[in-house]
């Protein structure tokens, strides 16, 4: 879909579909006010007898009214003004996106321009309502033998009416394509199911993604080598799999030549593309879901994307952890004990905290070999987080007071929230081991804290951040699919470090 923005003007435009705002008690916004001067009173009058009471989220289309300029005119509610916030917004546009998608349009206008949310300045909304229109159109059909054939809107035109925002919207809107790109591959990535999506299937589109761009380098470790660098804990989980667990490293270079040694940030992602749980077996019901264990390397896929499409001068380095967690009668037993690639040991007790043993040594393997300045990791780490947070907010560990607040303050940016937990201290001795340095879980509390607690024993002395998607990384149900979060998140991070 291709964005363009327009002035006030084009309002008079011959054109497919318009969609203008309309409160209750038949408020018109100006952009209604000019089409009901067009029809001579006649959209008054349609209003008053057809009982829409513009909520927001409803819609009312209108075809052909005489002396309009469009073919269809979309009446979109917006609720009382004085309750018009971002969650508003996100409802309005929502609901316009559906109601062309159902008249099948090809193109469309959005004259949204009177609606300023009282939580965002008129930028942030604009940025939001774009990236929300580019998102509408997403599906995921592939695996459809028979796909139902839906017209795409091709062309969304929106009517600027402040002109002095003209640049700097232009300017968002390439961002909100570019942050866009990097969502959509996470999500097509992110719902794979786990036959097709296997570490070395992800490692593919890695190397695909590398090819796309001069900025990018891919490489690939197999099993040997890790065995020889001696990445026990990663090997502990991969071991009861058919699949060869990989980790996937990619490069990209954006800073100046001049910084071409130096990596700013690395970003490590969980890349379990199935989680049983092992010999510690998860029950049967919404087992299917764990195909989105692999969210958090999606993820950095998605973030190395939209660091292509926009050129971002840093330098980020990106590691996917990708392992198939599975019983087998090669399969890690509780109760083992295995050396990590930091010399550390842990004593497995649950084979299903899998995560945390292919990220400890992802994350040594990645300071060892980048020294990046500020390292993160993302990944569906903990059913914990998902009781502590729900499906909103993803949970963000730290010891950095400044990068968590950088972390916050981008999720608040991106319309991508992330909030701060405890971590460390006290937590530590929860995963207190008699045979080992420690053990894999902690008990039946805190459980989202313990594992984050268990990876900051491989992070001491580095910038380090930690953020547990779990319950953000996809929708469950009936209708499940991955969401593409954090990517705006971390791109939104990304993009002001280059400011710094
Ligand atoms: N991938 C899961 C976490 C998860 C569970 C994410 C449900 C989203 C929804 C992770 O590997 C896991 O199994 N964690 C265990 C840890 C426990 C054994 C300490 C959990 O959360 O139950
Ligand atoms: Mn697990
Ligand atoms: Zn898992």
């Amino acid at each position: 879909m291709h964005l363009h923005l327009k002035p006030v003007s084009f309002l008079s435009e011959k054109q497919s579909a318009l969609v203008v705002t309309v409160g209750p008690e038949l408020q018109m916004d100006s952009a209604a006010e000019r089409m009901n001067e067009f029809s001579d009173g006649a959209l008054l009058r349609i209003l008053q007898d057809s009982g829409f009471e513009g909520k927001a989220g409803q819609t009312l289309p209108l075809y052909t009214l005489p002396g309009l300029p469009c073919e269809w005119l979309i009446l979109a509610g917006r609720g009382p003004s004085h309750e018009f916030r971002r969650s508003t917004l996100i409802k309005v546009i929502q609901a316009s996106c559906t109601a062309l998608k159902d008249l099948k349009r090809r193109s469309a206008t959005l004259a949204l321009f009177d609606l300023c949310p009282a939580d965002l300045n008129p930028l942030e909304a604009f940025t939001l309502s774009a990236r929300l229109t580019l998102e509408s159109s997403y599906q995921f059909l592939e695996w459809k033998s028979k796909p139902t054939p839906s017209v795409a809107l091709h062309d969304l035109h929106f009517i600027i009416s402040d002109k002095s925002l003209m640049t700097s919207c232009k300017q968002a809107l390439d961002w909100a394509q570019a942050v866009t790109a990097g969502v959509t591959l996470c999500r097509n990535v992110g719902n794979q199911p786990a036959n097709r999506c296997t570490p070395s299937w992800l490692a593919e589109q890695a190397l695909l993604l590398g090819k796309s761009s001069k900025k990018l380098k891919v490489k690939v470790l197999g099993e040997a080598q890790l065995e020889k660098l001696g990445a026990g804990a990663f090997l502990a989980v991969t071991r009861g799999s058919e699949e060869e667990g990989k980790l996937i490293l990619l490069e990209y270079r954006g800073a100046a030549a001049a910084r071409s040694k130096s990596v700013d940030v690395a970003l490590v992602g969980k890349g379990i593309t199935f989680d049983s749980g092992g010999i510690s077996i998860k029950p049967a019901a919404s087992m299917d879901e764990m195909k989105f264990d692999m969210c958090g390397a999606a993820t950095v896929l998605g973030v190395m994307q939209t660091l292509i499409r926009a050129e971002l001068p840093v330098n980020v380095v990106g590691v996917l952890a990708c392992a198939e967690n599975m019983p087998s009668g090669k399969a890690t037993r509780p109760g083992d004990i295995v050396t990590t690639l930091s010399g550390k040991t842990v004593e497995i007790l649950n084979t299903d905290a899998e995560g945390r043993l292919v990220l400890c040594d992802a994350l040594t393997y990645t300071l060892q070999h980048y020294q990046p300045e500020k390292i993160i990791d993302i990944a569906t780490l903990t059913g914990a987080c998902v009781v502590a947070l729900g499906k909103v907010t993803t949970g963000l560990f730290s010891d950095d007071d400044l990068l968590a607040e950088e972390l916050t303050e981008a999720g608040r940016l991106a319309q991508d929230p992330a909030w701060r937990l405890p971590l460390g201290g006290d937590y530590q001795e929860l995963l207190d081991s008699p045979c080992a340095d420690m053990a894999n879980i902690g008990g039946p509390t805190a459980g989202a804290i313990t594992a984050a607690s268990f990876l900051s024993r491989f992070t001491e002395g580095s910038r380090w951040a930690h953020l547990d998607i779990a319950g953000t990384a996809w929708i469950s149900g009936a209708k499940k699919t991955a969401t593409g979060r954090p990517v705006p998140l971390l791109t939104e991070f990304l993009k002001r470090q280059t400011h710094a």
